[in-house]
């Protein structure tokens, strides 16, 4: 009687290892593997470099605390960013905030998982770092300098500065990618981005018309100016705008809300990798780092433009 109720056990415990094999053995292709093409490689590993910023802001704004004191595991050991601080937050942006903090690490785990990726890179996400960005969008200094963690205002703009940048990236990225493991992938990032994209975009746009104090300039007016300067950096005509448009950009060209941002048939605008680094440098150069990464961005694609 005992002999053979171990026996069915054994034989249960037997069909549960065969299962398990199976399992991770159909499983294999979605980790990281040597399936996916090189050129897919590079362009996944690429948006490494803005997920870890995205990450930092939204968890050090929301939060108080990075990928340090969260997933250490993520940071692969890469140094901690600079100037990362808490926002003065309502309840609500918090809220969102956060929710948007855990996303990014989620997809820098989704990545990671994929492709080799790197440590995270040295970020300069001081309030220095966004009011040198708002005093290029504006072509003056901004007197007292922006500060990105003031209020929610303050940081809803700051935050408009970042997600749509990786969001013109995955779409620049799809159609030069050749495995469907990547398509997925981009796929699945792009459509969390955006949506971030769209959430920090309807709350602007609800406050659209109200002055940024101390300044007397409205929230549209800055989104106008980020927007401008990104088209200047970034070097390939129109790809970005504001919230309120001259009505020729709007949807149709009929309307001048401009809640998303979308080409003459309102779809996203995609960005190449160098537009993308010209950008986040600051520099309109691909070869000259700053702004965000004081050394630079990581991957191949980046270095292959580092010290020309
Ligand atoms: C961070 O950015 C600010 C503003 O551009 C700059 O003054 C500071 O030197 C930067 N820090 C580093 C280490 O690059």
């Amino acid at each position: 009687m005992a002999l053979s109720t171990s026996g069915a056990s054994t034989t249960a415990l037997m069909a549960a290892i065969i299962l398990l094999l199976l399992l991770l053995g159909g499983s294999a292709e979605y980790s990281v593997n040597s399936e996916i093409p090189k050129s897919d490689v590079d362009l996944l590993e690429f948006p490494l470099n803005l997920e870890y910023l995205e990450a930092e802001f939204f968890s050090w704004g929301a939060l108080g605390r990075g990928l340090d004191a969260f997933a250490p595991e993520l940071t692969k050991g890469g140094p901690p960013p600079l100037g990362a601080r808490m926002a003065k937050l309502s309840p609500l942006i918090k809220d969102i905030i956060a929710q948007f903090a855990f996303q990014e690490f989620g997809h820098l785990r989704a990545i990671q998982k994929t492709v080799p990726g790197f440590p995270r890179p040295l970020l300069n996400i001081s309030a220095a770092s966004f009011a040198n960005i708002m005093n290029n969008a504006f072509e003056k200094p901004l007197v007292p300098p922006f500060d990105p963690y003031a209020n929610d205002i303050n940081y809803l703009l700051a935050s408009y500065v970042i997600p749509y940048v990786g969001l013109t990236g995955y779409v620049g990225a799809n159609p030069e990618l050749l495995s469907p493991t990547a398509r997925r992938l981009v796929a699945g990032l792009l459509g969390v981005e955006s949506g971030q994209d769209a959430v920090l975009r309807a709350l602007l746009y609800e406050r659209a018309l109200v002055k940024v104090f101390p300044y007397d300039i409205t929230v549209a007016e800055f989104t106008d100016k980020i927007s401008s300067l990104r088209n200047k950096l970034g070097m390939d005509g129109i790809k970005d705008e504001g919230l309120i448009v001259e009505p020729a950009l709007g949807a149709e060209g009929r309307i001048s809300g401009n809640v998303l941002v979308g080409d003459q048939y309102s779809l996203s605008f995609g960005r190449t990798p160098e537009e993308i680094l010209r950008i986040v440098y600051g520099s309109g150069r691909e070869s000259v780092p700053g702004g965000f990464y004081p050394r630079g961005a990581d991957g191949k694609i980046a270095k292959s433009h580092l010290g020309r």
